[in-house]
Protein backbone atom coordinates (compact mmCIF):
# COMPACT_ATOMS: atom_id res chain seq x y z
CA UNK A 1 0.00 0.00 0.00
CA UNK A 2 1.69 3.30 -0.86
CA UNK A 3 1.65 6.13 1.60
CA UNK A 4 -1.25 8.53 1.69
CA UNK A 5 -0.85 12.07 2.99
CA UNK A 6 0.03 12.82 6.73
CA UNK A 7 -2.40 12.91 9.27
CA UNK A 8 -2.06 13.44 13.12
CA UNK A 9 -4.46 12.39 15.78
CA UNK A 10 -3.83 13.75 19.58
CA UNK A 11 -5.22 12.40 22.31
CA UNK A 12 -4.49 8.62 22.49
CA UNK A 13 -7.69 7.35 24.30
CA UNK A 14 -10.23 4.93 22.62
CA UNK A 15 -11.26 7.20 20.03
CA UNK A 16 -8.20 8.38 19.45
CA UNK A 17 -6.16 5.11 19.17
CA UNK A 18 -9.09 3.69 16.90
CA UNK A 19 -9.39 6.85 14.56
CA UNK A 20 -5.21 6.24 13.84
CA UNK A 21 -5.24 2.91 13.46
CA UNK A 22 -8.20 3.06 11.28
CA UNK A 23 -6.14 5.63 8.88
CA UNK A 24 -2.98 3.90 9.33
CA UNK A 25 -4.40 0.68 8.35
CA UNK A 26 -6.03 2.58 5.30
CA UNK A 27 -2.99 3.84 3.95
CA UNK A 28 -2.31 7.22 5.49
CA UNK A 29 0.98 7.96 7.53
CA UNK A 30 -0.43 8.40 11.52
CA UNK A 31 1.28 10.52 13.79
CA UNK A 32 0.12 9.50 17.43
CA UNK A 33 0.28 12.20 19.77
CA UNK A 34 0.00 11.55 23.64
CA UNK A 35 1.83 12.84 27.20
CA UNK A 36 0.97 9.72 28.60
CA UNK A 37 4.71 8.18 27.53
CA UNK A 38 3.65 4.52 29.05
CA UNK A 39 0.87 4.95 26.54
CA UNK A 40 3.27 5.30 23.90
CA UNK A 41 5.57 2.62 25.08
CA UNK A 42 2.71 -0.07 25.04
CA UNK A 43 1.31 1.22 21.43
CA UNK A 44 5.12 1.10 20.23
CA UNK A 45 4.95 -2.49 21.45
CA UNK A 46 2.28 -3.07 18.59
CA UNK A 47 -0.16 -3.38 21.52
CA UNK A 48 -3.43 -0.97 22.44
CA UNK A 49 -3.14 0.13 26.33
CA UNK A 50 -6.88 -1.30 26.81
CA UNK A 51 -8.62 -4.08 26.00
CA UNK A 52 -10.88 -3.65 22.82
CA UNK A 53 -11.82 -6.39 20.26
CA UNK A 54 -9.53 -6.40 17.22
CA UNK A 55 -7.77 -3.70 18.40
CA UNK A 56 -4.18 -5.06 19.44
CA UNK A 57 -4.36 -6.68 15.45
CA UNK A 58 -4.31 -3.71 14.02
CA UNK A 59 -2.10 -1.46 16.10
CA UNK A 60 0.68 -4.37 15.45
CA UNK A 61 0.43 -3.80 11.85
CA UNK A 62 0.61 -0.38 11.74
CA UNK A 63 3.66 -0.37 13.83
CA UNK A 64 5.15 -2.44 11.90
CA UNK A 65 4.10 -1.12 8.87
CA UNK A 66 5.73 2.14 9.92
CA UNK A 67 2.37 3.83 9.07
CA UNK A 68 1.64 4.53 13.07
CA UNK A 69 4.02 6.40 14.65
CA UNK A 70 3.67 7.43 18.31
CA UNK A 71 5.05 10.77 19.31
CA UNK A 72 4.78 12.80 22.76
CA UNK A 73 4.80 16.17 21.26
CA UNK A 74 2.83 18.08 18.66
CA UNK A 75 5.88 19.18 17.04
CA UNK A 76 6.97 16.23 15.37
CA UNK A 77 3.73 15.62 13.38
CA UNK A 78 1.94 18.44 12.79
CA UNK A 79 4.02 20.54 10.91
CA UNK A 80 3.90 17.41 8.23
CA UNK A 81 0.05 17.06 8.47
CA UNK A 82 -3.10 18.30 6.61
CA UNK A 83 -5.21 16.66 8.50
CA UNK A 84 -5.47 16.99 12.59
CA UNK A 85 -7.42 15.20 14.44
CA UNK A 86 -8.39 16.31 18.19
CA UNK A 87 -9.10 13.43 20.33
CA UNK A 88 -8.59 14.63 24.19
CA UNK A 89 -10.34 13.92 27.15
CA UNK A 90 -13.11 16.08 28.26
CA UNK A 91 -13.67 15.22 31.94
CA UNK A 92 -16.09 16.91 34.12
CA UNK A 93 -15.78 19.63 36.95
CA UNK A 94 -17.04 18.69 40.02
CA UNK A 95 -19.78 20.84 39.20
CA UNK A 96 -21.28 18.32 36.56
CA UNK A 97 -20.04 20.99 33.69
CA UNK A 98 -17.30 19.98 30.75
CA UNK A 99 -13.63 20.46 31.40
CA UNK A 100 -12.38 21.76 28.20
CA UNK A 101 -9.10 22.61 29.65
CA UNK A 102 -7.08 19.57 27.60
CA UNK A 103 -9.58 20.79 24.73
CA UNK A 104 -8.20 23.86 24.40
CA UNK A 105 -4.33 23.63 25.77
CA UNK A 106 -4.41 20.88 23.07
CA UNK A 107 -5.36 23.73 20.16
CA UNK A 108 -2.97 26.12 21.17
CA UNK A 109 0.30 23.49 20.87
CA UNK A 110 -0.93 22.75 17.34
CA UNK A 111 -1.50 26.24 16.81
CA UNK A 112 2.34 26.93 17.30
CA UNK A 113 3.12 24.27 14.29
CA UNK A 114 -0.04 23.91 12.20
CA UNK A 115 0.73 24.65 8.23
CA UNK A 116 -1.38 26.91 6.45
CA UNK A 117 -4.49 25.13 5.08
CA UNK A 118 -4.61 22.51 6.86
CA UNK A 119 -7.86 21.51 8.81
CA UNK A 120 -8.03 21.11 12.66
CA UNK A 121 -11.18 18.62 13.16
CA UNK A 122 -12.20 17.90 16.72
CA UNK A 123 -13.31 14.52 17.80
CA UNK A 124 -13.62 15.23 21.81
CA UNK A 125 -17.15 15.22 22.81
CA UNK A 126 -17.72 19.70 23.95
CA UNK A 127 -20.76 21.60 24.61
CA UNK A 128 -22.34 23.32 21.89
CA UNK A 129 -20.79 26.19 21.06
CA UNK A 130 -17.30 25.53 21.96
CA UNK A 131 -15.82 24.77 18.35
CA UNK A 132 -16.85 28.84 17.80
CA UNK A 133 -14.12 29.54 20.86
CA UNK A 134 -11.63 27.01 19.91
CA UNK A 135 -11.48 28.02 15.78
CA UNK A 136 -10.68 31.58 17.72
CA UNK A 137 -7.39 29.98 18.16
CA UNK A 138 -6.51 29.48 14.60
CA UNK A 139 -7.89 32.89 13.90
CA UNK A 140 -4.64 34.17 11.85
CA UNK A 141 -3.36 30.77 10.65
CA UNK A 142 -5.84 30.17 7.34
CA UNK A 143 -6.98 27.00 9.12
CA UNK A 144 -9.94 25.94 8.98
CA UNK A 145 -11.83 24.16 11.74
CA UNK A 146 -14.18 21.32 11.66
CA UNK A 147 -16.59 19.09 14.46
CA UNK A 148 -16.57 15.38 13.49
CA UNK A 149 -18.26 14.12 16.74
CA UNK A 150 -17.32 9.70 17.76
CA UNK A 151 -20.33 7.74 18.13
CA UNK A 152 -18.07 4.42 18.94
CA UNK A 153 -18.35 2.77 22.19
CA UNK A 154 -15.82 1.28 23.95
CA UNK A 155 -15.74 -2.80 23.72
CA UNK A 156 -17.02 -2.31 19.93
CA UNK A 157 -15.09 0.61 19.04
CA UNK A 158 -13.62 -0.92 15.69
CA UNK A 159 -16.69 -2.50 14.67
CA UNK A 160 -19.18 0.48 15.35
CA UNK A 161 -16.71 3.03 13.31
CA UNK A 162 -16.34 0.53 10.49
CA UNK A 163 -19.86 -0.21 10.27
CA UNK A 164 -21.13 3.28 11.41
CA UNK A 165 -24.88 4.15 10.78
CA UNK A 166 -23.07 7.41 10.14
CA UNK A 167 -20.13 10.05 9.98
CA UNK A 168 -21.52 13.32 11.35
CA UNK A 169 -18.98 16.70 9.91
CA UNK A 170 -19.90 19.52 10.97
CA UNK A 171 -18.22 23.40 10.05
CA UNK A 172 -18.60 26.89 7.48
CA UNK A 173 -16.24 25.68 5.09
CA UNK A 174 -17.56 23.07 2.37
CA UNK A 175 -14.38 21.98 1.26
CA UNK A 176 -13.09 21.00 4.73
CA UNK A 177 -16.08 19.06 5.55
CA UNK A 178 -15.68 17.22 2.15
CA UNK A 179 -12.04 16.64 2.90
CA UNK A 180 -12.74 14.89 6.33
CA UNK A 181 -15.68 13.04 5.00
CA UNK A 182 -13.41 11.66 1.99
CA UNK A 183 -10.89 10.44 5.01
CA UNK A 184 -14.14 8.43 5.86
CA UNK A 185 -14.52 6.84 2.29
CA UNK A 186 -10.99 5.77 2.36
CA UNK A 187 -11.62 3.78 5.19
CA UNK A 188 -15.11 2.73 4.06
CA UNK A 189 -13.18 1.29 0.79
CA UNK A 190 -10.82 -0.59 2.92
CA UNK A 191 -13.27 -1.71 5.83
CA UNK A 192 -13.41 -6.12 4.50
CA UNK A 193 -9.85 -6.01 4.88
CA UNK A 194 -9.38 -3.97 7.86
CA UNK A 195 -12.07 -5.85 9.94
CA UNK A 196 -10.61 -9.39 8.27
CA UNK A 197 -7.18 -8.69 10.23
CA UNK A 198 -9.09 -7.37 13.12
CA UNK A 199 -11.08 -10.14 13.45
CA UNK A 200 -14.66 -8.39 13.32
CA UNK A 201 -17.52 -9.17 11.50
CA UNK A 202 -21.03 -7.14 11.11
CA UNK A 203 -23.71 -7.11 8.50
CA UNK A 204 -24.57 -3.48 8.86
CA UNK A 205 -24.28 -2.52 5.11
CA UNK A 206 -23.92 1.47 4.85
CA UNK A 207 -24.35 4.42 6.94
CA UNK A 208 -24.81 7.75 5.98
CA UNK A 209 -22.71 10.58 5.86
CA UNK A 210 -24.26 13.98 7.06
CA UNK A 211 -22.51 17.00 6.92
CA UNK A 212 -24.08 20.16 9.27
CA UNK A 213 -22.93 23.42 10.63
CA UNK A 214 -20.41 23.60 13.40
CA UNK A 215 -23.11 23.86 16.25
CA UNK A 216 -25.59 21.30 15.06
CA UNK A 217 -22.53 18.76 14.87
CA UNK A 218 -21.67 19.62 18.50
CA UNK A 219 -25.17 19.24 19.50
CA UNK A 220 -25.94 15.80 17.44
CA UNK A 221 -23.57 14.32 19.63
CA UNK A 222 -24.21 15.11 22.95
CA UNK A 223 -27.87 14.83 22.31
CA UNK A 224 -27.53 11.08 20.75
CA UNK A 225 -26.06 10.14 24.11
CA UNK A 226 -28.24 12.40 26.52
CA UNK A 227 -31.06 10.39 24.62
CA UNK A 228 -29.70 6.92 25.07
CA UNK A 229 -29.41 7.47 28.95
CA UNK A 230 -32.97 8.89 28.68
CA UNK A 231 -34.18 5.57 27.44
CA UNK A 232 -32.16 3.90 30.09
CA UNK A 233 -33.33 6.03 33.01
CA UNK A 234 -36.79 5.53 31.61
CA UNK A 235 -36.93 2.04 31.31
CA UNK A 236 -35.52 1.56 35.09
CA UNK A 237 -38.48 3.53 35.96
CA UNK A 238 -40.77 0.94 34.21
CA UNK A 239 -38.37 -1.91 35.45
CA UNK A 240 -39.80 -0.42 39.25
CA UNK A 241 -43.24 -0.06 38.63
CA UNK A 242 -43.07 -4.04 37.29
CA UNK A 243 -41.90 -4.96 40.23
CA UNK A 244 -44.65 -4.05 42.24
CA UNK A 245 -46.72 -6.09 39.91
CA UNK A 246 -46.70 -8.95 38.09
CA UNK A 247 -45.43 -8.05 34.95
CA UNK A 248 -41.76 -8.43 33.65
CA UNK A 249 -39.76 -6.09 32.31
CA UNK A 250 -38.11 -7.44 29.78
CA UNK A 251 -41.56 -8.76 27.84
CA UNK A 252 -42.62 -5.49 28.19
CA UNK A 253 -39.66 -3.53 26.73
CA UNK A 254 -39.42 -6.81 23.91
CA UNK A 255 -42.89 -5.66 22.99
CA UNK A 256 -42.77 -1.87 23.31
CA UNK A 257 -39.03 -1.82 21.58
CA UNK A 258 -40.52 -3.81 18.31
CA UNK A 259 -42.47 -0.43 17.63
CA UNK A 260 -39.94 0.78 14.87
CA UNK A 261 -40.79 4.32 16.25
CA UNK A 262 -38.98 3.55 19.47
CA UNK A 263 -36.63 0.89 18.83
CA UNK A 264 -35.62 -1.84 21.60
CA UNK A 265 -31.90 -0.98 21.89
CA UNK A 266 -31.25 0.75 25.38
CA UNK A 267 -34.32 -0.35 26.98
CA UNK A 268 -32.58 -2.88 28.93
CA UNK A 269 -33.21 -1.91 33.03
CA UNK A 270 -30.65 -3.28 35.12
CA UNK A 271 -28.25 -1.42 37.44
CA UNK A 272 -27.88 1.97 35.16
CA UNK A 273 -25.11 3.51 32.99
CA UNK A 274 -21.80 4.56 33.69
CA UNK A 275 -18.27 4.81 31.72
CA UNK A 276 -16.43 7.62 30.89
CA UNK A 277 -18.97 8.82 28.48
CA UNK A 278 -23.04 8.87 29.54
CA UNK A 279 -22.61 10.47 33.21
CA UNK A 280 -20.70 13.42 32.45
CA UNK A 281 -21.93 13.50 29.18
CA UNK A 282 -25.55 14.09 30.52
CA UNK A 283 -24.03 16.44 33.34
CA UNK A 284 -22.14 18.21 30.73
CA UNK A 285 -25.48 18.80 28.39
CA UNK A 286 -27.35 19.95 31.70
CA UNK A 287 -24.83 22.49 32.82
CA UNK A 288 -24.18 23.96 29.26
CA UNK A 289 -27.93 24.39 28.84
CA UNK A 290 -28.22 26.02 31.99
CA UNK A 291 -25.40 28.49 30.51
CA UNK A 292 -27.66 29.46 27.97
CA UNK A 293 -30.60 29.99 30.51
CA UNK A 294 -32.24 26.45 29.38
CA UNK A 295 -33.58 24.55 32.45
CA UNK A 296 -33.20 20.42 31.86
CA UNK A 297 -35.25 18.69 33.92
CA UNK A 298 -35.97 15.58 31.64
CA UNK A 299 -32.08 14.92 32.48
CA UNK A 300 -32.12 15.65 35.48
CA UNK A 301 -34.56 13.56 36.40
CA UNK A 302 -33.50 10.63 34.02
CA UNK A 303 -29.70 10.98 36.13
CA UNK A 304 -31.32 10.99 39.66
CA UNK A 305 -33.00 7.26 38.42
CA UNK A 306 -29.97 6.30 37.16
CA UNK A 307 -28.09 7.32 40.77
CA UNK A 308 -30.82 5.09 42.25
CA UNK A 309 -30.58 2.03 40.65
CA UNK A 310 -27.28 0.48 42.49
CA UNK A 311 -29.03 0.84 46.09
CA UNK A 312 -32.21 0.38 44.90
CA UNK A 313 -30.85 -3.28 43.73
CA UNK A 314 -29.03 -3.82 47.53
CA UNK A 315 -31.92 -3.36 48.69
CA UNK A 316 -33.88 -5.96 47.24
CA UNK A 317 -31.52 -8.07 47.94
CA UNK A 318 -31.52 -6.70 51.92
CA UNK A 319 -35.13 -7.40 51.87
CA UNK A 320 -34.32 -11.29 50.53
CA UNK A 321 -31.56 -12.35 52.99
CA UNK A 322 -32.99 -10.11 56.15
CA UNK A 323 -29.64 -8.42 56.42
CA UNK A 324 -26.71 -7.66 54.07
CA UNK A 325 -24.37 -7.52 57.38
CA UNK A 326 -21.65 -10.17 57.75
CA UNK A 327 -23.39 -11.95 54.31
CA UNK A 328 -20.36 -13.47 52.11
CA UNK A 329 -21.38 -12.19 49.01
CA UNK A 330 -19.71 -12.39 45.39
CA UNK A 331 -20.12 -9.31 42.64
CA UNK A 332 -19.19 -10.97 39.47
CA UNK A 333 -18.33 -8.24 37.05
CA UNK A 334 -16.47 -4.96 37.75
CA UNK A 335 -16.39 -3.12 34.26
CA UNK A 336 -19.33 -0.34 33.21
CA UNK A 337 -20.31 -3.15 30.75
CA UNK A 338 -19.01 -6.19 28.79
CA UNK A 339 -16.38 -6.04 26.51
CA UNK A 340 -14.16 -3.46 27.90
CA UNK A 341 -11.55 -3.40 30.60
CA UNK A 342 -13.17 -0.02 31.81
CA UNK A 343 -14.37 0.60 35.01
CA UNK A 344 -14.75 4.34 35.43
CA UNK A 345 -18.10 5.13 37.12
CA UNK A 346 -18.85 1.80 36.74
CA UNK A 347 -22.45 0.94 38.26
CA UNK A 348 -20.62 -2.59 39.17
CA UNK A 349 -17.90 -1.27 41.09
CA UNK A 350 -20.64 1.07 43.06
CA UNK A 351 -22.36 -1.98 43.55
CA UNK A 352 -19.74 -3.80 45.41
CA UNK A 353 -18.94 -0.92 47.58
CA UNK A 354 -22.22 -0.78 48.51
CA UNK A 355 -22.17 -3.96 49.44
CA UNK A 356 -18.85 -3.81 51.64
CA UNK A 357 -19.83 -0.34 53.47
CA UNK A 358 -23.12 -1.89 54.76
CA UNK A 359 -21.23 -4.74 56.41
CA UNK A 360 -20.89 -7.67 53.69
CA UNK A 361 -17.83 -9.74 52.82
CA UNK A 362 -17.61 -8.50 48.77
CA UNK A 363 -15.50 -10.65 46.73
CA UNK A 364 -15.54 -9.67 43.78
CA UNK A 365 -13.98 -10.65 40.04
CA UNK A 366 -13.85 -9.24 36.72
CA UNK A 367 -12.18 -11.15 33.28
CA UNK A 368 -10.93 -7.81 32.23
CA UNK A 369 -11.61 -5.13 34.47
CA UNK A 370 -9.96 -6.31 38.46
CA UNK A 371 -6.88 -4.05 37.85
CA UNK A 372 -8.49 -0.35 36.32
CA UNK A 373 -11.47 -1.54 39.08
CA UNK A 374 -9.21 -0.90 42.49
CA UNK A 375 -9.07 3.30 41.51
CA UNK A 376 -12.46 3.53 42.24
CA UNK A 377 -12.95 -0.03 44.49
CA UNK A 378 -13.29 0.06 48.14
CA UNK A 379 -10.46 -1.29 49.68
CA UNK A 380 -12.66 -3.65 52.17
CA UNK A 381 -13.43 -5.79 48.54
CA UNK A 382 -11.47 -8.60 47.90
CA UNK A 383 -10.65 -9.14 44.37
CA UNK A 384 -10.19 -12.14 42.95
CA UNK A 385 -8.57 -13.56 40.03
CA UNK A 386 -11.03 -16.41 39.39
CA UNK A 387 -14.68 -16.65 39.05
CA UNK A 388 -14.37 -20.02 40.93
CA UNK A 389 -12.07 -18.72 44.09
CA UNK A 390 -15.23 -15.63 43.76
CA UNK A 391 -18.07 -17.80 44.31
CA UNK A 392 -17.41 -20.63 46.33
CA UNK A 393 -19.03 -19.98 49.84
CA UNK A 394 -21.22 -16.93 49.25
CA UNK A 395 -24.17 -16.35 50.05
CA UNK A 396 -25.25 -14.14 47.17
CA UNK A 397 -24.09 -14.02 43.54
CA UNK A 398 -24.43 -10.48 41.75
CA UNK A 399 -24.32 -10.57 38.19
CA UNK A 400 -22.91 -6.81 37.81
CA UNK A 401 -21.66 -7.35 34.51
CA UNK A 402 -23.14 -9.04 31.20
CA UNK A 403 -20.16 -10.85 30.60
CA UNK A 404 -20.50 -13.88 28.40
CA UNK A 405 -18.89 -16.40 31.26
CA UNK A 406 -21.32 -14.97 33.45
CA UNK A 407 -24.23 -15.67 31.37
CA UNK A 408 -23.55 -18.76 30.23
CA UNK A 409 -22.47 -20.04 34.05
CA UNK A 410 -23.27 -23.61 34.79
CA UNK A 411 -26.13 -22.95 37.21
CA UNK A 412 -26.13 -26.56 38.66
CA UNK A 413 -22.02 -26.21 39.49
CA UNK A 414 -22.41 -22.76 40.81
CA UNK A 415 -24.91 -23.54 43.35
CA UNK A 416 -22.85 -26.56 44.83
CA UNK A 417 -19.84 -24.36 45.12
CA UNK A 418 -22.19 -21.45 46.89
CA UNK A 419 -23.27 -22.08 50.71
CA UNK A 420 -26.20 -19.76 49.84
CA UNK A 421 -28.84 -19.66 47.27
CA UNK A 422 -29.87 -16.07 46.20
CA UNK A 423 -28.53 -15.12 42.63
CA UNK A 424 -29.04 -11.01 41.75
CA UNK A 425 -29.40 -10.83 38.49
CA UNK A 426 -28.83 -6.85 37.96
CA UNK A 427 -28.28 -6.80 34.21
CA UNK A 428 -31.59 -9.03 33.77
CA UNK A 429 -29.24 -10.67 31.30
CA UNK A 430 -29.99 -14.62 32.87
CA UNK A 431 -32.56 -16.67 32.13
CA UNK A 432 -35.39 -16.48 35.53
CA UNK A 433 -36.95 -19.80 34.71
CA UNK A 434 -33.46 -21.58 34.34
CA UNK A 435 -32.24 -20.02 37.55
CA UNK A 436 -34.86 -20.95 39.45
CA UNK A 437 -35.11 -24.85 37.92
CA UNK A 438 -31.03 -24.93 39.22
CA UNK A 439 -32.37 -24.35 42.77
CA UNK A 440 -31.70 -21.18 43.31
CA UNK A 441 -33.66 -17.70 43.98
CA UNK A 442 -33.71 -15.31 41.43
CA UNK A 443 -33.59 -11.82 41.68
CA UNK A 444 -33.96 -9.58 38.58
CA UNK A 445 -34.51 -5.60 37.83
CA UNK A 446 -38.51 -5.04 37.08
CA UNK A 447 -38.66 -9.10 37.01
CA UNK A 448 -40.68 -10.94 39.81
C1 LIG B 1 -21.57 5.57 24.56
C2 LIG B 1 -22.42 5.65 23.27
O1 LIG B 1 -23.20 4.46 23.13
C3 LIG B 1 -21.53 5.83 22.04
O2 LIG B 1 -22.32 5.97 20.88
C4 LIG B 1 -20.66 7.08 22.24
O3 LIG B 1 -19.76 7.27 21.16
C5 LIG B 1 -19.83 6.92 23.51
O4 LIG B 1 -20.74 6.74 24.64
C6 LIG B 1 -19.00 8.16 23.70
O5 LIG B 1 -19.57 9.23 23.89
O6 LIG B 1 -17.77 8.08 23.59
P1 LIG B 1 -20.16 3.66 25.79
O7 LIG B 1 -20.08 4.61 26.94
O8 LIG B 1 -18.93 2.99 25.31
O9 LIG B 1 -20.79 4.40 24.49
O10 LIG B 1 -21.16 2.50 26.23
P2 LIG B 1 -22.65 2.05 25.92
O11 LIG B 1 -22.60 0.76 25.21
O12 LIG B 1 -23.44 3.12 25.31
O13 LIG B 1 -23.17 1.77 27.40
C7 LIG B 1 -23.23 2.79 28.39
C8 LIG B 1 -23.80 2.28 29.67
O14 LIG B 1 -25.20 2.04 29.54
C9 LIG B 1 -23.22 0.96 30.16
O15 LIG B 1 -23.00 1.05 31.56
C10 LIG B 1 -24.29 -0.06 29.85
O16 LIG B 1 -24.26 -1.16 30.71
C11 LIG B 1 -25.54 0.78 30.06
N1 LIG B 1 -26.74 0.28 29.35
C12 LIG B 1 -26.75 0.23 28.00
C13 LIG B 1 -27.87 -0.07 30.08
O17 LIG B 1 -27.87 -0.02 31.32
N2 LIG B 1 -28.99 -0.50 29.40
C14 LIG B 1 -29.03 -0.55 28.06
O18 LIG B 1 -30.08 -0.92 27.48
C15 LIG B 1 -27.89 -0.20 27.32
Amino acid sequence: MADKETITVIGMGYVGLTTAVLLANSGFKVYAVDTNKKRLDVIRQGRSFFYDEGLDQLVEKAIKEERLLPADSSSIGIPKSSVIFSCVGTPDNPDGSSNLSYVFSAAKEASKYIRPGSIYAQKSTVPVGTGQEVSKIFRDKKITYISNPEFLREGTALLDSLFFDRIVVGGENKDSVEKIISLYKVIERNRDSIAKIAGIKSDNVRGKYISTNLDSSELIKVTANAFLALKISFANSIAKLADHTGADIVEVMDAVGADRRIGRAFLNAGRGYGGGCFPKDVSGLISSANEHGVEMPIMVAATDVNEGMVGYIANKAKTALGSIKGKKVAVLGLAFKAGTSDARRSPAVKLANILAKEGAAVLAYDPKANYEAREELSPKVKVKQTMDATISGVDVVFIATDWPEFKNLNLKVTKKKMSGSLFVDTMNCLDKENVINNGLQYIGVGRK
